[in-house]
């Protein structure tokens, strides 16, 4: 009789430890997948003009909005008018109208552009707009130098 309790209760306890290392488990099953939701990346790459696997722009950086017609005075506005608007870092303003005819006359149209997308002293290339094709940075050149048609 005794022999048998004790039996029993060897058991009991083997199931007992059985059920915490099944309930154990799971824990550390839902654990794992807690942290591979926490460590997934938090946003996809895509590529502009395609569609993206959650159908965000790829315009949060600004520039031309994905699949859509480039928008020069948004992206402007975005992108280089803290500095173009203001003057900050020495940025020659947008309204300063006598140094850009200058700097038409003296560099060209071409050469700012060329500047505009490689940088030049305090301007970063492509004043940061990382969407920005060569054509739109040339159509932003037109914009703020005011040669635009
Ligand atoms: C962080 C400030 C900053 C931002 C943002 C910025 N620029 Fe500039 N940019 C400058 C500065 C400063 C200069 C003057 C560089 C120099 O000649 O020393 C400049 C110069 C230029 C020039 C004249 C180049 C030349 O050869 O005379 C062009 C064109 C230009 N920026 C276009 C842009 C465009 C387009 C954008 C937006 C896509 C932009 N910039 C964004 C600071 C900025």
């Amino acid at each position: 009789m005794l022999k048998l309790g004790l039996k029993s209760r060897a058991v009991k306890l083997v199931l007992i430890a059985l059920g915490f290392s099944i309930a154990g488990a799971v824990v550390a099953q839902t654990r794992d997948e807690v942290i591979a939701e926490r460590i997934a990346p938090v946003g996809q790459v895509c590529l502009l003009g395609e569609e993206c696997a959650q159908g965000q722009a790829a315009a949060s950086s600004g520039g031309a909005a994905a699949g859509g017609e480039f928008d020069v005075t948004a992206t402007f506005d975005q992108n280089c008018a803290m500095c173009h608007n203001t003057g900050m870092a020495g940025a020659p303003r947008r309204d300063d109208t006598a140094h850009w005819e200058a700097r038409l006359a003296d560099a060209g149209f071409d050469t700012m552009v060329t500047n505009a997308i490689n940088g030049v002293n305090a301007m970063p290339p492509r004043g940061m707009c990382t969407t920005c094709s060569d054509e739109n940075i040339a159509e932003l050149v037109r914009y703020l130098s005011g040669t635009e048609e």
